[in-house]
């Protein structure tokens, strides 16, 4: 099977539709993703996801669910007919929960008559997490963790995971190359950048050829001074061509 173009997820990571609506205009034509997370859309709901896609972005709702499987199944459900192409829960939430969000998907992707389910991903172990010593980790090391969680959420039938770059490659090889690998932590080699609170980093060229098939970026475009120069030059770093990429569908 031909390799899958990478795309760029651009984290509109604020907390008012007018600063989110800003950016995205500047990134029209340039990024074909657009992230909406707790921040933006504990502040203004869903409605802003249909406004975004009303200006032609596909939308990853990053909600990260986790909670009693019917409370997801509810959230899930309403997270698709928000209109998101992309969504998440938790893999710590086990394999009840995980397939009852799959269901869920699937059931309000059939309501909708959607010819194209969202996807559905789960995070593994956050990237702002590297010490054994957090209950999550017990322990162990964070690519193991990571796998683990991987192959459970694979079987319950999920579309990926959301991890960092340096997971990339050990989760493709065991759970196969159509299972996708959504990836954060991403940072340009710069003498005078940060990691911010993120702590497995990893470079755009470094994400890809891990085979990362996503990559989302937030403070290195949202808080650079020319965001579309950024973004341009990321989506550069990545092997270009990601504006037309096809959306991958479940
Ligand atoms: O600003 P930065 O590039 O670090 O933003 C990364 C984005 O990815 C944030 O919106 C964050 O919520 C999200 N994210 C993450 N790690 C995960 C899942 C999502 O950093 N495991």
């Amino acid at each position: 099977m031909p390799k899958r173009e990478p795309q760029l997820v651009v984290a509109l990571d604020f907390q008012t539709k007018g600063e989110a609506l800003a950016l995205a205009a500047q990134l029209k034509g340039v990024a074909p993703w657009l992230k909406v997370g707790l921040e933006l859309f504990v502040a203004e709901g869903p409605g802003i996801v249909r406004e975004l896609k009303a200006l032609g972005f596909r939308v990853f709702v990053d909600l990260k669910f986790l909670d009693i499987p019917n409370t997801v199944r509810g959230a899930v459900r309403s997270a698709v007919k928000s209109g998101a192409d992309m969504l998440n829960i938790h893999a710590c939430g086990g394999a009840d929960m995980a397939r009852v969000a799959v269901a869920a998907r699937d059931e309000a992707a059939a309501e909708m008559g959607l010819d194209t389910r969202p996807l559905l991903l789960s995070v593994t172990v956050l990237t702002s997490m590297m010490d054994p010593s957090l209950p999550v980790l017990n322990g162990r090391a964070p690519a193991q963790v990571v796998l683990e969680l991987a192959k459970a959420s694979r079987a319950a039938g999920l579309d990926g995971v959301v991890c960092s770059g340096q997971e990339a490659a050990g989760i493709k090889a065991a759970c196969g190359q159509d299972f996708l690998c959504l990836t954060p932590g991403i940072r340009i080699p710069n003498p005078e950048a940060t990691p911010d609170d993120q702590r497995r980093v990893m470079t755009p060229e470094a994400a890809v050829a891990a085979g990362s098939d996503f990559l989302v970026v937030g403070r290195p475009i949202t808080r650079a001074v020319d965001p579309a120069a950024a973004a341009r030059e990321i989506l550069h770093r990545m092997g270009g061509r990601m504006a037309q990429a096809p959306l991958m569908g479940a």
